[in-house]
């Protein structure tokens, strides 16, 4: 017996997350597609293209963390971690949050290990919304939350972060709460946008999640990647601490983000609900991997301090390519990711330039629209991401080979 074909096309997937996870995901026949992260990694492949599409290093973080996890394994740390988490990665999460914010989550209730930040978003997500509720988030959005979202049946909201800042309006900020929000989903510092929201932005999402008494968990994977700005957790505000669900992930920091170690921390009786949830996700994962992540979070100051002094010298190179190229560009406070306006160069689909550019340069980028439901996508209809955590040498021939765009439009 053969199962219907359609069982293998989307129309197989429910309905509800089918429409969430919309255009990005689903091909034009109406079969399962490809993210556009995807299909630009793949692009880049076959032109041979520098790939600063999809975020990820092309240099392995610190030996010392390497030389933990080969120990780890070698001393058989090689079965399931406890469904929290490995006991010395939650301490280490939580001396890290009082050495660097003054925050000391306790390790044996306050804190869980995930399988990445993203577990951690949907495990949040799917604990607290449901049907009939609303999660607002920011606008353009990390790609997982559009889609989680739309798993849990609740509505998504969403409030544009505008140009050249990519901070919200505070009066629109304040229109999109109801009384029906259950979670406000920040992410500070902020992809694709490269923003980092000032004290202000965060104190007021705090004071309007009081008053409609709702939820925040707030993604701050980039926490160490600011450049001449510090981070704020919004956990550290007043009035957060007893609403707020903070996730961060070893990725980033480290440039491990093929190890998918992530943590989560708030009050006890969220953080037990997203556990519960958790435990029926990954269970738990990567424990070797979380041993070495414990080292890494100790490592001391200087380690840092060059994150971002080194990523402030790359965005910077790749910045000054892109302006020559005769972009208009966003100079970001935070992330990986610096994006620019094609408008000067008389472009303004930026989709279509994304998938012209590796055969036209030899450079593969992100259109910011696909961060964006419809609306959304119209106001960032020109505009286009690069991600600069690459090598230098690696960032200056992209430099090179985007000067020669203009004569070749
Ligand atoms: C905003 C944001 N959140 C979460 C993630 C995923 O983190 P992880 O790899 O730890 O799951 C990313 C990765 O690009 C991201 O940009």
């Amino acid at each position: 017996m053969h199962a219907p074909r359609e069982l293998f096309t989307a129309t197989a997937m429910a309905p509800w997350w089918r429409a969430a996870v919309g255009a990005n995901l689903l091909g034009p026949d109406g079969g399962l597609g490809v993210t556009i992260f995807e299909e630009m990694t793949t692009l880049a492949v076959q032109t041979g293209a520098i790939n600063l599409g999809q975020g990820f290093p092309d240099e392995d973080g610190p030996a010392e963390i390497k030389a933990a996890v080969q120990a780890a394994v070698a001393s058989g740390a090689n079965q399931y971690a406890p469904g929290k988490g490995l006991l010395e990665l939650r301490e280490a999460v939580s001396a890290h949050q009082q050495r660097f914010y003054g925050l000391s989550p306790d390790p044996q209730s306050e804190v869980i290990i995930t399988t990445g930040a993203t577990e951690g978003i949907a495990a949040s997500l799917l604990a607290f919304a449901g049907p009939g509720d609303e999660v607002l988030t920011f606008e353009p959005f990390y790609d997982s939350y559009g889609a989680v979202i739309g798993l849990t049946g609740a509505t998504h909201v969403t409030v544009p972060l505008l140009a050249p800042e990519f901070f919200p309006d505070m009066a629109a900020l304040e229109a999109a709460f109801s009384d029906r929000t259950k979670v406000v989903l920040l992410n500070n510092p902020h992809n694709p946008t490269g923003a980092v929201f000032p004290r202000e932005v965060l104190q007021r999402v705090v004071d309007l999640a009081r008053k409609h008494d709702c939820l925040i968990i707030t993604d701050e994977v980039y926490e160490h990647l600011t450049f001449g700005v510090s981070h704020i957790p919004v956990a550290s505000l007043p009035g957060a601490a007893d609403r707020t669900v903070s996730i961060s992930s070893a990725g980033k920091t480290f440039s491990f983000t093929g190890w998918k170690i992530g943590w989560l921390s708030g009050p006890e009786e969220l953080v037990s609900a997203i556990r519960t949830v958790k435990q029926f996700l990954t269970y738990s994962s990567g424990t070797p991997f979380q041993a070495a992540i414990a080292t890494g979070l100790a490592l001391p100051d200087d380690f840092y301090h060059g994150i971002w002094t080194t990523l402030r010298h790359k965005r910077d190179i790749l910045s000054e390519g892109l302006r020559a190229a005769g972009f208009d560009v966003y100079t970001p406070q935070g992330t990986y990711f610096v994006n620019v306006d094609t408008a000067p160069l008389g472009i303004h689909d930026s989709v279509d330039l994304a998938r012209r550019l590796p055969s036209l340069v030899g450079v593969a980028a992100i259109p910011l629209p696909v961060f964006c439901h419809p609306q959304g996508a119209e106001r960032t209809r020109s505009l286009l991401r690069f991600a600069f955590c690459k090598k230098i040498e690696v960032l200056e021939e992209a430099a090179a080979r985007l000067a020669t765009l203009s004569g070749k439009l």
